[in-house]
């Protein structure tokens, strides 16, 4: 199987898992429950991964944001840039885009509501994809397209699945293994297949909190788990709890759970 196939076979699978575990319908848009978490104020100087992407971004550029949700990089990008391009499929994500920039008073920001790949945008100098790539089954298109409508690709990955503090719950509760997303080995993996050497850069950050309280954390792994109030796979996460949180700096989080860190991974199209 090569690179490109064992990406999409991973997605596929994980989603089926996700289906068979489902007891209601998925929403039309997933992102309806949480995109408000992806408000940020653009003027931040905390955000070590935006510090970052900051620095690589001139004022005469055009900046392409593939997936750009609630616009946390896109309109923090646009203050450096000519203009950012965001492209985001989901409406509730594209409603904070908007209000986010309408709010810190971001004008430089054109929202194109749609996929990637069906897309239609002019040219860029940059174009950045961040957190997205995990769940993109046509990789091969997905990457070529941006290599297409820019000089520069910055694809942003952790180096595991953005889940995978949860997968080991996944067994207690569920009675089988979560069937893992790709991350970035088998991006490079795809990316080898394609024909491009990157560069790899680790961007260093602050431990993520955890959960504010117990209540919060029963509550968002029983969304990730897919578990449903008074059900047996409640029960068994309910009494899995005090064994795999532990208290620490206020918040609470898995026991032995990876800090997940992003890498930036780029390259020149062509060079
Ligand atoms: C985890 S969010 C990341 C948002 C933003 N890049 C950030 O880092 O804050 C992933 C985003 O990718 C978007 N997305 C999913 N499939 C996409 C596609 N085919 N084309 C463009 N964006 C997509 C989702 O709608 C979502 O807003």
């Amino acid at each position: 199987m090569s690179a490109t196939q064992r990406w999409t076979e991973m997605i596929r699978a994980e989603h089926a898992q996700s289906d068979s575990m489902r007891k209601d319908e998925p929403p039309a848009d997933s992102w309806s429950n949480s995109a408000q978490q992806f408000r940020a104020d653009p003027r931040r100087t905390d955000d070590g991964l935006l510090n970052h992407l900051r620095q690589l971004v001139t004022p005469e550029q055009v900046v392409l944001d593939v997936g750009a949700g609630g616009g946390r990089l896109a309109l923090p990008l646009a203050l450096v840039a000519q203009k950012v391009i965001a492209v985001e499929p989901s409406p509730s994500m594209c409603r904070v885009l908007r209000e986010t920039a309408a709010e810190f008073d971001v004008r430089n920001v054109d929202v194109v509501e749609s996929g990637w790949l069906e897309a239609e945008v002019g040219q860029a100098d940059v174009a950045i994809c961040a957190h997205v790539l995990y769940v993109i089954q046509d990789i091969e298109a997905f990457v070529r397209k941006m290599e297409r409508h820019a000089g520069l690709v910055l694809a942003v990955l952790y180096q595991a699945p953005p889940q995978s503090q949860v997968y080991r719950l996944w067994e207690p509760v569920h009675g089988v293994p979560r069937l893992p997303l790709p991350s970035l080995p088998e991006f490079l993996e795809v990316l080898e297949q394609l024909g491009v050497a990157p560069d790899v850069e680790v961007v260093r950050t602050e431990r993520n909190r955890g959960y504010d309280s117990l209540e919060t954390a029963k509550e968002q792994l029983a969304r990730r788990l897919y578990v449903t109030p008074e059900s047996p796979e409640m029960a068994r996460l309910e009494a899995l709890l005090p064994q795999v949180l532990e208290e620490k700096d206020g918040g609470f989080s898995i026991k032995g759970a990876i800090h997940l860190e992003p890498r930036v991974i780029s390259w020149r199209p062509g060079a």
